[in-house]
């Protein structure tokens, strides 16, 4: 079965509690925190007071994506805030290595998320070292977009690279996620689902979790 990580981005924030508290009860994996810095990303989304929070309100793993420049500056406080996985940018990390070895020194699974146009033949040296890659399936920076039909091709080839070395990696694929296109994305190979809109627009998010996880 799929891991589920809703991406509390499309969350109702005036009601942080009870969304936590459904989630809590649904069949939900992880909880997704979408940290933006209006600079990597054209969007600024929330950051450690409210990681810190949300962690006290679950007992999940809390995935906390990192679309920032210079991520490295803030691991730590990410560690403090509640994380349980950091994920940076392949893009936003010229010592992309040094970054993931932080992560894991500070106690955290290190994720590397890629953009859409990044090959995934780019990972080929990191892969070993690195726990969740995050492959994007929109543009980062907003919920609600709609999915890039061309990342189930980059699914595929990760996963078969992933299965070759015989590595324990996991792919999660963020964005435009909807229950028409979820089965696709795990026939390709991700073993992960992150969605936003999907879940927490819908009248019965729990409902939907069920349906993703059982996909
Ligand atoms: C996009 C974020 C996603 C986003 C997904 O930059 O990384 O996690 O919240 O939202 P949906 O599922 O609405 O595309
Ligand atoms: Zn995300």
């Amino acid at each position: 079965m799929p891991v589920i990580a809703p991406s509390l981005l499309a969350c109702n924030f005036l009601k942080l509690q009870e969304e936590c508290d459904m989630l809590n009860e649904s069949e939900a994996d992880w909880f997704h925190l979408d940290i933006m810095d209006g600079r990597f990303v054209p969007n600024i989304s929330f950051g450690m007071p409210l990681v810190e929070k949300i962690r006290k309100a679950t007992n999940k793993p809390c995935d906390v994506h990192l679309m920032i420049e210079e991520p490295g500056k803030y691991a730590a406080d990410f560690k403090i805030a509640g994380a349980d996985h950091l994920i940076v940018h392949y893009e936003a990390c010229p010592h992309l290595h040094r970054n993931i070895q932080q992560i894991k020194n500070l106690g955290m699974k290190a994720g590397i998320a890629i953009n859409p146009h990044t090959p995934v033949q780019l990972l080929q040296d990191i892969l070993e070292y690195t726990d969740i890659i995050c492959m994007m399936s929109v543009n980062p920076g907003f919920g609600g977009q709609e999915f890039i039909p061309h990342t189930l091709t980059k699914i595929q080839l990760l996963r078969q690279r992933i299965d070759q070395l015989k590595l324990n990696t996991v792919i999660e694929v963020d964005g435009g996620i909807t229950l028409q296109n979820a089965k696709a994305v795990i026939e390709a190979g991700a073993h992960g689902l992150v969605a936003g809109t999907t879940i927490f627009n819908a009248p019965d998010p729990k409902g939907v979790i069920q349906r993703l996880k059982h996909i």
